[in-house]
């Protein structure tokens, strides 16, 4: 989709991207390295560095700059920084990062030896631009994606890597110990899906008929302050004005009129518990229904 020719041994198949994280992170860094990634994010980052024994450097981004990372936000870090993971679109938000910051970051790395790591997993799922690459701009990140989304073969566990050059030893000798191989079975079915984009993009206009009923809606249930979906299949959104405890909100919320969102604590230590996500890849019957159900709780 990018146009960009890369040599076979940089691309590694993992188990998912899950799988990939593990082998970019072992790989790149070192028990003790500073990651930083920011909140709110996707919550196994903070969690597979931890258990790898590096430390996340979780900074609250801010709405100004769509809860993504910057070289001004990095700047006002204090010690030293080994790498940065960044999502685009991102979970939870579904905001993305546009080719001139795409751009600003991949430099301010690059030029401080910082390692880059872009999720690109919700590529080929975006509505107000397409998704940029780093690998446009540099051949020192790894780029990280997978079938689960766009794909939609999130049980097949399978996903792809393109790494940096240097890199291909140490991911082969990792991969080999951990995982051995992706199963065989589950690498035919995802070549195949390359050739089903005419139903995979069906699965992404009903994304966006789906986004465009929320966008709607949404703000007539007095939840007006969403995050920029750009891309993926969550709106976030700020409930301040309703709770200041997201999980018990979410909690309720399920029993009382049977609607499933998640609390922003798993995703933000800082703000969580003001904010819930909405997924929105459901049918548009279902979302249509649980807008109806929201706004006659919310009202009540
Ligand atoms: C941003 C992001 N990255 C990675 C993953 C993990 O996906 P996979 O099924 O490829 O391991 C998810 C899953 O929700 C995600 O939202």
């Amino acid at each position: 989709a990018h146009d960009i020719d890369v040599a076979e041994d940089r691309v590694i198949v993992t188990t998912g991207s899950s799988g990939g994280f593990m082998l970019a992170f072992l790989s790149a860094f070192d028990a003790g390295d500073r990651v930083v990634l920011v909140d709110p994010g996707y919550p196994a980052y903070r969690n597979i560095l931890a258990a790898l024994g590096i430390e996340a450097v979780c900074v609250p981004a801010t709405a100004e700059d769509r809860y993504q990372p910057t070289p001004a936000l990095l700047d006002r870090i204090d010690g030293d920084i080994d790498g940065l993971i960044v999502a685009s679109p991102a979970n939870p938000t579904g905001t993305m990062i546009t080719g001139a910051e795409m751009v600003a970051l991949t430099t301010y790395c690059d030029d401080r030896g910082i390692r880059l790591i872009s999720d690109e997993i919700y590529h080929g799922i975006t509505y107000e631009m397409p998704g940029v690459t780093a690998l446009s701009h540099t051949q020192n990140a790894f780029i990280v994606n997978s079938f689960s989304k766009y794909y939609s073969m999130t049980g097949w566990r399978v996903g792809w890597m393109v790494i940096p050059e240097q890199f291909h030893r140490s991911v082969e000798c990792l991969a080999q110990n951990i995982f051995i191989s992706v199963p065989t079975l589950s690498q035919h079915a995802a070549s195949a899906a390359f050739d089903c984009t005419e139903e995979l993009d069906e699965n992404v206009a009903r994304y966006a008929a789906n986004r465009d009923l929320l966008l709607r809606e949404l703000p007539t249930a007095g939840l007006t302050n969403l995050a920029p979906a750009d891309g993926a299949f969550y709106v976030y959104a700020d409930v301040s004005h309703l709770t200041n405890d997201s999980e018990n909100f979410c909690r309720r919320m399920l029993t009382e009129v049977g609607i499933a969102t998640a609390p922003g604590t798993d995703f933000d230590h800082y703000r969580g518990n003001e904010t819930i996500r909405i997924s929105f890849a459901g049918d548009t019957q279902t979302m249509a229904e649980a807008s109806a159900r929201l706004k006659d709780w919310i009202a009540c």
